[in-house]
């Protein structure tokens, strides 16, 4: 079960965390978490606990013999050795930075309601450790307790079960990454039989009705691959700066609000989120390494959600659109950068997050289905989440457990190993799409979301003025098609729509949106020097990860981490 794990610090083999209990305050004038946590342990060898921090202050530790904190790695941040007496659980005293890298807070004037302060965490991939001591580590396991303190009428939610007494306890042993924490003024309203939604009260109703098939899809996964083991599936929508479409928080999903279409268009980010309940939650990559067993299982549990709430034809068109945006990112990613079991030593674990582990990841799961044939693929499924419930597993062990159950003619090897894709991979179809290609924007009355996008995507020399007036794009609410348009927008130095592209680019910060936008800005020199003056007035919004990826796009120097 040993995987050594290149992004943290923390020895596990010497002494391993066992359980976290927080108490921390939130102070919003000087943006910083202040309290402790204590940690409990399993004491194996020596008498060191190793954890890892980052931009911490560590102002006093209990029950130990004294702590050193080593020097600062790059992305890695400091190692915090704890020399141990006894075996009394630790207590630390700290501080979190106003820069910690998995914190964002946000202004009154940055949320919807424009009268509160907002505070979210985002831990994923190796930032917990800027806002809680510990093994920052997935395939580290613990279970927590915790209590948050908040100015008056704000509310605190944790990725946790709460409790009579206000503290919030997660008793499933999970990885660090998912540990969560949000306080703002947000209102809840209850969407299903263990599902709520939380939003800024502006942003209700939308939210609740956007959602509405929450509970439909939970018993979809659970019919298929067993039954959902967390208790509450909550939803909060945080403000548009979140640099995620979602992350999968256990109990409570986090998402932008930019798959609020209104038109449930967008919801196979819910189904995304929730499928990692059982691939990702429940079994879970052990290493950074080995992310596509969270994203690969996980876009192909999505799309088996999609298809039996929507249907196959729009399962597989998003099958099709993935496969697509596949081919086209790794036509510009480095061979290295197309393997499933990807080498991420020396490198930030964020830099590897493609959509390759969760495209190609996909593709070799449907691959290994088509062969085997749905029922059996299934029942191998069910298995596996079953087997390795509440583990975190590294590549060779899912390969091992594949080989003895569910033989494939697959070249395998080449899936996890190899660039690119191998051959005999599934090819996804869809009709609807198929006819954009050939004959364009026909009967468009009943296009879905997925239907504008391929029709924009696979346009090759497109008159934009001539579609903007025929289909309205520069006014589209959905994100999806007005960023995809956005960016043909600039690829095409189509004027009428840079007004649009400034307050996009000054409200939303997701991650996956404003990338590429700024990536195809800096193609020419005045794009640059547009790019660098939203960028300026846009930079201050973002989220930490979101800065440091337009940082490096538009070469900005960065504020220190
Ligand atoms: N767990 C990921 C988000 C993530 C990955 C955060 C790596 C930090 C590091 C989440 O489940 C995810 O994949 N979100 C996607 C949406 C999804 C529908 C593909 C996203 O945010 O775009
Ligand atoms: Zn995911």
């Amino acid at each position: 079960m040993k995987a050594m794990d290149s992004h943290s610090f923390a020895r596990p083999e010497e002494a391993r965390l066992r359980h976290l209990d927080l108490d921390l305050a939130a102070d919003f004038e000087r943006q910083i978490l202040t309290g402790s946590a204590t940690l409990h342990y399993e004491r194996i060898s020596g008498n060191e606990l190793w954890l890892d921090t980052r931009g911490l202050t560590i102002h006093d530790i209990e029950n130990a013999d004294g702590f050193e904190l080593g020097p600062a790695h790059p992305h890695l941040g400091r190692p915090l050795a704890i020399r141990l007496r006894g075996e009394r659980p630790v207590r630390i005293h700290y501080s979190t930075s106003p820069a910690a890298t998995g914190l964002q807070w946000l202004s009154p004037r940055q949320t919807a309601g424009g009268r509160r302060p907002f505070l979210y965490t985002q831990s994923q991939a190796i930032h917990a450790r800027s806002w809680i001591p510990l093994q920052d580590s997935p395939g580290v396991r613990i279970t927590h307790t915790g209590r948050i303190a908040a100015p008056a009428g704000l509310c605190s939610v944790m990725s946790a079960v709460a409790q009579p007494d206000g503290s919030w306890r997660m008793d499933r042993p999970v990885p660090p990454y998912l540990i969560a924490l949000a306080v703002g003024d947000f209102a809840r309203r209850e969407i299903g039989p263990r599902s709520a939604v939380y939003a800024e009260p502006a942003l209700l109703d939308r939210a609740a009705r956007e959602f509405e098939d929450t509970e439909a899809m939970i018993r979809a996964v659970e019919e298929l691959y067993g039954p959902y083991r967390w208790g509450r599936y909550d939803l909060l929508i945080l403000p548009p700066s979140f640099p995620f479409g979602g992350m999968e928080n256990p109990c409570l999903t986090f998402a932008t609000p930019t798959v609020i279409a209104g038109d449930k268009s967008l919801v196979s980010l819910v189904a995304h989120e929730l499928a990692h309940s059982w691939s990702g939650n429940l079994v879970t990559n052990a290493t950074w390494r080995d992310f596509w067993l969270n994203e690969g299982f996980t876009v192909y549990v999505e799309r088996r959600i999609i298809e039996r709430l929507y249907g196959a034809d729009r399962a597989e068109m998003e099958a099709v659109l993935g496969r697509r945006e596949l081919e086209r990112e790794m036509a510009a990613l480095a061979p290295r950068d197309t393997v499933l079991h990807i080498d991420l030593d020396g490198r930030d674990p964020d830099d590897g997050m493609t959509l390759v582990p969760y495209e190609k990841g996909a593709l070799l799961l449907r691959t290994i289905e088509h062969e085997a044939g749905r029922e059996r693929f299934d029942a191998f499924l069910r298995g596996y989440f079953e087997r390795f419930a509440f583990r975190s597993i590294t590549t060779a062990e899912f390969l091992k457990h594949l080989r003895r159950e569910l033989p494939t003619q697959a070249p395998l090897e080449e899936w996890i190993e190899g660039t690119g894709i191998p051959p005999g991979a599934a090819e996804p179809h869809s009709a609807a799409l198929a006819s954009i290609e050939r004959e364009g924007a026909r009967d468009t009355g009943r296009w879905s979301t997925q239907e504008w996008l391929h029709f924009l995507r696979t346009r090759s020399k497109p008159d934009l003025a001539r579609l903007d007036r025929e289909f309205r794009f520069t006014g589209s609410n959905n994100a999806e098609i007005l960023c995809q348009w956005l960016q043909m927008a600039v690829e095409a130095g189509y004027e009428p729509a840079f007004g649009r592209l400034e307050d996009f680019l000054c409200s939303v910060g997701r991650r996956k949106f404003i990338k590429p936008l700024y990536a195809a800005l800096m193609k020419t020199p005045e794009g640059a020097d547009r790019a660098r003056r939203i960028y300026e007035r846009a930079r201050p919004g973002y989220h930490p990860i979101a800065q440091a990826a337009i940082d490096a796009i538009v070469g900005h120097a960065g504020a220190p981490s």
